[in-house]
């Protein structure tokens, strides 16, 4: 079976064909960060235009890649949500658009359950279950899997996503959008010793987060600078920051690994391509014996490939799932634990 993979829930136009007998034959992205990167952060209105004009001709790349038609795509899976509601209007009507034209069924996907999942598609998947890690912009939570649909919500972020922590505190530090990498980059340069930032709730004992003081603590120390902040001492916040946040999100890992007896652990999200963060859970993983999985880099942040491939999951496992129908709802907040199970 022949899966369209179609993800437009906020800045980045992914699509994919997945195969479930050959696996992964083409994908293809466009970002549109150079284009919000002079407002600082997603224009909803810029976003939704630039995904109607990306989507057909994204379309005809991956078909050409993997030398398919059209015809051949067995079914459509859609990101249903959550996201910005306009740029997943577009992807929703492309996809039954598509899927009507062509007699193909369409299926809507949680955009969560993309990146939770997106780890199984690499060379050396995880076997289930498996503690998940899910940090992206909107998003940290950690959750215990036991299979595809079967998730169950072990702790989440109280206020500000981890990704969220990084694109604000590095606004704070005069970087441009996305904040990660570009905060990332400049922690390699910081003194650990300068700055020792809260790491909020680490002895809290239960598994959420809030990243909110820390971004707090971050505008303090920005603002108790003269006007001219020195290149080599926002090297050094930034690497209080991102020490503090990766301090927190390792130490609920570990927790949630202990509490529920696991060997693998998954992370997910755009923050999992960080470096330190993946530097730090491999310690922690070769110290408590446990295992780590983390999706191709490429796959980390939002794609096409991860919604071809929970749609073509979900419809292996439930082929009733496969439905003509192309009337359709987009669901812009979409909690994860109202997903039905496959
Ligand atoms: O998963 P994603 O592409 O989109 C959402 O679904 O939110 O995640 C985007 C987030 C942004 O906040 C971005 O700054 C962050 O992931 N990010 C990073 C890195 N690469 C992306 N944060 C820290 N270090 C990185 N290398
Ligand atoms: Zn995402």
């Amino acid at each position: 079976m022949i899966v369209l993979g179609l993800e437009s829930s906020c800045d980045e136009t992914g699509l994919a064909l997945y195969d479930t007998e050959r696996g992964l034959l083409s994908h293809a992205l466009h970002s549109q960060i150079a284009m919000h990167q002079e407002y600082g952060g997603v224009v909803p209105e810029l976003a939704s235009r630039d995904h109607i004009r990306r989507a057909l001709p994204l379309l005809e790349e991956v078909l050409t890649k993997a030398q398919l038609s059209r015809n051949e795509i067995d079914a459509i899976a859609y990101t249903q949500g959550p996201g910005l509601a306009g740029a997943l209007l577009v992807g929703a009507s492309v996809a039954c658009g598509l899927g009507l034209a062509l007699d193909k069924p369409v299926l809507g996907i949680h955009h969560l359950e993309g990146h939770l999942l997106s780890p199984l598609l690499a060379s050396k998947p995880p076997a289930f279950p498996f503690i998940a890690l899910l940090v992206s912009g909107g998003h940290t939570q950690l959750m215990r899997v036991d299979g595809v649909g079967q998730y169950q919500l072990l702790g989440e972020t109280l206020d500000d996503a981890a990704g969220e922590a990084f694109d604000k505190s590095a606004k704070l530090l005069g970087l441009s959008y996305p904040g990660g990498p570009a905060i990332s980059r400049l922690a390699e340069f910081g003194d650990p010793l300068a700055y020792k930032f809260p790491r909020p709730m680490l002895h809290s004992k239960d598994l959420n987060f809030s990243f909110s003081g820390l971004k707090t603590a971050v505008l303090t120390v920005v603002k108790s600078h003269p006007a001219n902040i020195c290149e080599q001492d926002k090297a050094n916040i930034a690497r209080g920051f991102v020490d503090a946040l990766v301090d927190v999100l390792v130490a609920k890992c570990v927790t949630a690994m202990k509490e529920h007896s696991m060997k693998r652990l998954v992370i997910a999200g755009g923050v999992g391509a960080n470096s330190q963060l993946r530097a730090a859970l491999n310690a922690a993983a070769t110290k408590r014996r446990f295992q780590v999985f983390y999706p191709e880099l490429e796959f980390c942040t939002d794609n096409g490939a991860m919604i071809a491939f929970a749609g073509a999951m979900r419809l292996k496992k439930n082929p009733a799932l496969a439905k003509r129908d192309y009337s359709f709802n987009v669901r812009p907040r979409w909690p994860l634990h109202e997903l039905e199970a496959a």
